[in-house]
């Protein structure tokens, strides 16, 4: 019987692919896989028998990722399975940005109890909140991502220039954004040419504050920025300053600050972009889906701390899975080792990530507990564990 602990609540639609070999539970000693969606694990103490943790969502700034790495616990997440809720937000974030619904809705409030004048009130009083089309105007993503794609390729189809910029762009990314899409070579091209930006990157050392004083002077003038990625990507003051000065026309956010609350042209809400019981049951189908693979056949797809490796199983095998540093030698120790067992390798993969790799080995005769045991001596080895034929 696997066990999973559930530290937020999970979609049932999820939970219920675990099937009768798994129990889990909000509360739980000695979970082999943990789920969580926002919940911070940062100074959880995690227990030594646990072999993953899925997010059911894309960032993982809520898990200690590199921790888990050197302890040997694959951590996932759910990469594009909310991408749709994000993206619906994000072109509504720009539509409230440009068209002052917002204001218009509280100011209709106003007239409450005007009773027949309401209506010559309403035309009278319209043309405070005038805003600008999208059509026609130029956008800028950065991070060209499974939400980017989405965003960008939808701005396109509602008449937007759109401009993108991913360092890291996947060839897989590639083949599914819009031809039409620009690409720029650096963040000061998209600066330079956009009515509106919108931010789709994770949270880094590198991507922190990366909206400033200095890269807002560099921007259009009457730029509006749409920020439903993560807060910490903007600097604050630096964006209330330019609000006040009139050099952003608008900045639109699911992280408010107290600061940000009651200004005028910010247009902020709580972080909602996967509030849907569409992206809800997605990640969690996928984050359970993903830790079964792993628990049952060792197999990993979208780890964000180790390699992706999956490999059919090998009928009448049993398989080792070694996670490891990616170090010179290590598979060739790893071989030997099963040699002196007396074990035969049927069949084998091994992929690197930085400074981690993942082997999987199918086996056949001689000891495999003797030659787990004797793996987990060697220098290179993080953690070993043999599921069985
Ligand atoms: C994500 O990381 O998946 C999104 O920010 C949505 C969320 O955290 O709920």
């Amino acid at each position: 019987m696997y066990k999973i602990l559930c530290l937020n609540k999970i979609s049932p639609i999820g939970t219920k692919r675990f099937g009768e070999s798994y129990t889990f539970s909000p509360e739980m000693a000695s979970p082999d896989a943990i789920l969580v969606r926002s919940a911070s694990m940062h100074d959880m103490e995690l227990d030594e028998n646990l072999l993953a943790i899925a997010r059911a969502g894309a960032g993982t700034n809520n898990i200690p990722v590199e921790d888990c790495a050197k302890k040997g616990v694959v951590v996932f997440n759910t990469p594009g399975a909310n991408a749709n809720a994000v993206k619906e937000l994000v072109l509504c974030a720009m539509l409230l940005s440009s068209r002052k619904i917002g204001p218009a809705m509280d100011w209709v409030k106003t007239l409450k109890g005007q009773g027949a004048e309401v209506s010559k009130l309403v035309e009278k009083g319209k043309g405070q909140f005038a805003g600008p089309e999208l059509s026609g105007k130029s956008l800028g993503v950065v991070g060209l991502g499974a939400i980017g794609i989405l965003v960008a390729n939808a701005a396109h189809s509602l008449g937007m220039e759109v401009y993108g910029y991913d360092p890291f762009l996947s060839v897989d990314a590639a083949w599914r954004l819009s031809r039409s899409v620009h690409r720029s070579m650096s963040l000061d091209e998209i600066y330079a040419n956009s009515d509106y930006i919108t931010l789709h990157a994770p949270s880094t050392p590198d991507t922190k504050g990366m909206v400033n004083a200095e890269s807002l002077s560099k921007m259009r003038d009457s730029v509006r920025i749409i920020n439903l990625a993560r807060g910490d990507l903007v600097d604050s003051a630096a964006m209330l300053a330019a609000l006040q000065s009139g050099k952003a026309a608008a900045y639109a956010t699911d992280f408010p600050t107290d600061g940000m609350i009651g200004q005028e042209n910010i247009i902020a809400m709580p972080h909602l972009g996967a509030s849907t019981p569409e992206s809800e049951d997605n990640c969690a189908m996928m984050a359970v889906d993903q830790v079964k693979e792993y628990l049952e056949n060792g197999n990993i797809v979208n780890s964000v701390n180790l390699p992706s490796l999956s490999m059919a199983r090998e009928p009448g095998t049993q398989r080792i899975c070694v996670i490891h540093r990616n170090i010179p030698g290590a598979i060739a120790d790893f071989t030997t080792v099963c040699g002196k067992a007396g074990i035969n390798i049927e069949n084998m993969q091994s992929k690197s990530r930085k400074d981690y790799a993942y082997t999987i080995l199918d086996v056949q005769g001689g000891d495999t507990v003797a030659a787990a045991q004797s793996l987990e001596t060697l220098d290179a080895i993080i953690r070993v564990r043999v599921i069985s034929a």
